[in-house]
């Protein structure tokens, strides 16, 4: 019988199921054995208070603690227990990577679900990425990236809907997916009919835009209050360091080098970290600012709400028009409406 455990109270070794709500943060299944402090840290970190624990499937050594959970009432007994394979038997990026391919590839899926598909195949993605930047995981991602990119601009209908969904918790690799499918939509609009630009590789550069931020803590990126000189410091390098941890992996290209240097600078050079003017920056970094901006303000941090849409894009015209460049934020509003 599963048991109902504090997260408080959670330990390696225990099977825990995460019910219907695995899909929303990114677990990558529903059902698996904690091996690690870091997966307690992030299900706390997911909004977890409680999980089901199944004892008969955890470690013996955590099994005697298991009594003392509360048994679980007659719904939440038929949560889904899915069969998986151990940890060690497959590699998730490459599972990953197969089912994304298979969907794009697969006719009989309306674009509608196709949407659904890319997105949530691509924040788990980004958040192995992120959880641990390898080179291999970085290239692996880059591929995923590269078909996705490919999809969006021979498919109208999923990239329509893929403007729709993005999710609004404002978590690196959730931000960073959000700003990739939207820089992506917004350069194949700019450059439609113009040669010359590799879209993949754009792609690649707007995913990962924030690949420098992978060990800044959440709680730092959604810090409501001042950062002190350290915590800004550490912010103020996530675009140089993620250029090496790129060109480590062998990565880095001049597009994936100018979008992830230049996100954060500004048109009337108010940015960092060099504090660019107009012509300084690329129209590369210049795309991926507009989205930056945009997901974070339509997506809920700890000191605000999210804005919607629409009021989203008349406070980046009202009051941040100097910091974009105006024929591509008018783009950006077009794909809105
Ligand atoms: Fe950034
Ligand atoms: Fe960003």
């Amino acid at each position: 019988m599963l048991k109902k455990i504090k997260c408080a109270d959670l330990e390696i070794g225990m099977y825990i199921n995460l019910g219907e709500s695995w899909m929303r943060h990114s677990f990558f299944r529903p059902a698996f054995k904690i091996t690690s402090v870091k997966q307690i840290k992030k299900i706390a970190a997911a909004g977890f208070r409680s999980v089901m624990v199944d004892p008969d499937r955890s470690d013996p050594a955590v099994r005697s603690k298991l009594g003392e959970g509360q048994p679980v009432n007659g719904d939440s007994q038929d949560l889904p227990m899915i069969e998986v394979p151990d940890e060690n038997e497959f590699d998730p990026m490459e599972q990953i990577s197969d089912e994304l391919v298979a969907a794009i590839e697969d006719p009989a899926i309306p674009p509608e679900k196709k949407a659904e598909i890319v997105y949530s195949h691509s924040i788990r993605m980004m958040d192995n990425i992120l959880q641990e930047p390898s080179p291999e995981n970085i290239l692996k991602g880059k591929t995923m990236i590269y078909a996705t990119v490919d999809h969006i601009l021979a498919d109208d209908e999923t990239a329509d809907h893929l403007s729709q969904i993005t999710s609004h918790d404002y978590y690196t690799y959730t931000h960073s997916v959000n700003v990739g499918l939207l820089s992506v939509l917004l350069a194949k609009e700019a450059f439609k009919n113009i040669e010359g630009h590799d879209m993949q590789e754009l792609g690649a550069g707007f995913f990962l835009h924030d690949l420098g931020k992978c060990d800044v803590p959440a709680s730092l990126i959604n810090k409501p209050d001042k950062l002190s000189p350290q915590e800004w410091e550490l912010m103020r390098n996530h675009p140089s360091k993620g250029k090496r941890l790129l060109k480590e992996a062998r990565q880095l290209s001049e597009e994936c080098a100018l979008i992830v240097m230049q996100h954060h600078e500004r048109e009337d050079g108010t940015g960092y970290p060099l504090g660019l003017h107009r012509n300084e920056i690329h129209d590369y970094g210049r795309i991926c600012s507009i989205a930056d901006v945009y997901d974070a303000l339509t997506s809920t941090r700890a000191y605000k709400k999210k804005l919607p849409p629409f009021q989203a894009l008349q406070v980046m015209k009202d009051e941040m028009f100097h910091h974009f460049n105006r024929d591509l934020f008018g783009i950006f509003v077009s794909i809105f409406s």
